[in-house]
């Protein structure tokens, strides 16, 4: 079975990617892992051309492929994603939207194979809750129409730098238990 862990934040080095590492350490123990971080892709935003609602293609060629032959090896995915101004990175944003040749809400469209488990966890510096749950929100609502099923999210809060990570790794770690 394998796991695609991805590092939603465009930092490769930071809380963000600290928790993408312990997150694919313990999976190995039970997954073929493959971490991959969002900023890695070469991706054109979406024009909002609606082609793809005909063709289920999008009209430009980039790396969007790439990262959905990603998500078609997959039997699991865990998008790790931290506040960005309240929500996820523009990056991964950018990314959800080029996914539209592949939403199941226009005929045609393309299909990753049936059957993957999703999982999101949200970080951010403050201390509420609930702008995690509104980034776990969207991750969840994307899934939801790739055919991604919801199994499990995590929010954690104070969290800025990598440094905080450490503390929170049980939190984490017992989190992966459930994967
Ligand atoms: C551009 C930017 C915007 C941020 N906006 C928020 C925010 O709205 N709320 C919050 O709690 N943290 C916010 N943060 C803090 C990040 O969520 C936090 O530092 C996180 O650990 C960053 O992970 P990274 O370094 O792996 O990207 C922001 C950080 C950046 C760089």
């Amino acid at each position: 079975m394998k796991a695609l862990i991805i590092n939603c934040s465009p930092v490769r080095t930071g809380a963000t990617a600290e928790i993408v590492n312990i997150i694919d350490n313990e999976l190995s123990l039970r997954y073929d892992t493959k971490s991959i971080c969002i900023d890695d892709y070469d991706l054109k935003f979406c024009k909002g051309c609606r082609s793809c609602h005909k063709t289920a293609k999008c009209i430009m060629d980039d790396d969007i492929i790439k990262i959905m032959n990603e998500f078609d090896a997959a039997d699991v995915i865990v998008s790790v994603a931290p506040s960005y101004w309240a929500d996820i990175p523009g990056q991964y944003k950018a990314f959800i939207d080029r996914c539209t040749p592949w939403c199941d809400t226009h005929e045609p469209h393309a299909s990753i194979k049936e059957g993957k488990k999703g999982y999101s966890v949200a970080l951010r510096t403050g201390p509420g809750m609930h702008e995690c749950e509104r980034i776990i929100q969207s991750i969840e609502h994307f899934y939801g129409h790739l055919h991604i099923e919801c199994m499990g999210h995590l929010g954690l809060t104070s969290i800025e730098f990598k440094d905080n990570v450490e503390p929170r790794k049980d939190e984490i770690i017992s989190f992966c238990k459930n994967i």
